[in-house]
């Protein structure tokens, strides 16, 4: 393992052998954290060419067990956002494909510090599982067209130790390590196509749009020379995704959507993404096509259909997906109003993710409870005037002791005598 340091430190590219050995060498437990942080680092510091990157991540994907899918016929496409805040497409974008005829087979994750997770979005929703059976999944997708579940413990083990070390020595940021993170898992998942969402801004893991549309290529070479179509769209989350940040608050957001009142940037995201999601299928031609069909599927009601056969199947109560006045409400619903006029020229993600898990919606660690009621319900959005005393939030909680954060909250929106339009949500496709 020192030589392999070594060659890493001095700038070499370095072998599928030695590759092999540091990930097979650091799962089994016999190479130790120290000389495992000592290379991440030097990964870090050098990087790592695209055929050492998908050496890499192909070594990780195969550090564990991967999901066969091919007994359900025909392309399966999955999707995976780097994370946001009021990030609800999955319910949304999920049962349109499905609607249109994809299939969907995919494994989500909880949320954690300012971002939230779809199984946390999909558990507020009394009665749902997130822990099918391999039968049951596959089953599901075949029938149904969409199957959510939790990630088991048994795919990628290497992703789960680097991660933990790499979170405590200062090796997080590396494109090469967060591609073959992220791309490890994805490829364990066994779908044929892979539709990424790469945010970048205040509320995402990258901060700006150059290191995003830098990952996003990572991960696209890497699925390109292992396989697996892969598409990516970057997206701006330098404000939270549509008006909703908290678990069931962010399921009514997501059945609005699907009933065709939902907000201006969730659709645009889910039309974009959903359109390129059927061409990766062979449904769509081409883009515009995969637009069209995934606007049908929200004004005929079959995407909205679609979400209440999947919850269902998953052993949720549709009846609240019909009526969303049976979804419990916060005891407490508190106004952030504006201390001026003007217009909204910024609304800062990190610091609405961050409130709206204080308010008890996230949590700090991956084990900490949370409260589906609880988060915030923007009433503006970038671009938008105000006056003096306009509501710009409303922010849900069972909490008490909340008027720090409330504050906090009102701090997150800048204001301008000019108007700034909203920046555009999607920047680039990658492909
Ligand atoms: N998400 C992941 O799964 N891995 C990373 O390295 C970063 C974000």
């Amino acid at each position: 393992m020192v030589d392999v340091i070594e060659r890493k430190r001095d700038g070499y590219a370095l072998s599928e052998e030695e590759i092999a050995f540091f990930v097979r060498g650091y799962t089994d437990g016999k190479i130790p954290d120290y000389q495992a942080a000592a290379f991440l680092m030097a990964i870090v510091l050098r990087g790592m060419d695209e055929t050492e990157t998908a050496i890499l991540t192909d070594q990780m994907m195969h550090s564990g067990e991967t999901i066969d899918l091919k007994k359900i016929p025909g392309i399966k496409v999955d999707k995976h956002s780097t994370g946001g805040v009021g990030d609800k497409t999955s319910l949304v974008l999920g049962p349109l494909v499905a609607a249109c005829g994809g299939k969907l087979a995919k494994m989500s994750g909880r949320g954690l510090g300012h971002t939230g997770g779809t199984l946390d979005k999909m558990e507020s929703i009394p009665g749902t599982r997130i822990a099918l059976s391999d039968e049951e999944f596959t089953n599901q997708v075949k029938e149904i067209g969409i199957a959510i579940i939790g990630q088991t413990a048994e795919i990628d083990p290497a992703d789960k130790k680097l991660y933990a070390l790499r979170d405590v020595t200062a090796t997080v940021e590396s494109i090469p390590l967060i591609a073959s993170s992220i791309m490890s898992k994805k490829l364990a998942s066994g779908s044929d196509a892979i539709l990424l969402d790469v945010k970048y801004g205040s509320g995402a893991f990258m901060k700006n749009v150059e290191d995003a549309r830098k990952l996003a290529k990572a991960m696209v070479a890497i699925g390109d020379k292992l396989g697996r179509d892969t598409k990516a769209v970057i997206t701006s989350m330098e404000e939270p995704l549509g008006f909703a940040v908290g678990n069931n608050l962010e399921v009514k957001e997501a059945i609005e959507t699907l009933k065709g009142r939902g907000p201006q940037d969730l659709v645009e995201l889910c039309k974009t993404a959903g359109a390129l999601m059927l061409v990766q299928s062979h449904i769509a031609a081409d883009k515009e096509e995969g637009e069209r069909l995934i606007q049908e599927a929200i004004e005929n009601g079959k995407g909205f259909e679609k979400l209440k056969e999947f919850i269902g199947a998953q052993g949720g109560d549709v009846s609240y997906l019909d009526d969303v006045s049976k979804f419990q409400v916060a005891k407490y619903i508190h106004e952030i109003t504006s201390p001026k006029a003007g217009y909204i020229t910024r609304i800062d993600a990190l610091g609405i993710g961050l409130s709206a898990m204080k308010l008890g919606a996230g949590r700090a660690e991956l084990t900490d409870p949370i409260d589906h009621t609880a988060g915030i319900v923007l009433r503006k959005k970038v671009g938008d005037y105000v006056e003096e005393g306009d509501v710009l939030a409303l922010a849900y909680t069972n909490k008490e002791e909340v008027a720090e954060v409330l504050r906090d909250i009102g701090g997150c929106f800048l204001y301008s005598k000019k108007k700034k339009a909203a920046p555009a949500l999607i920047k680039d496709i990658v492909s």
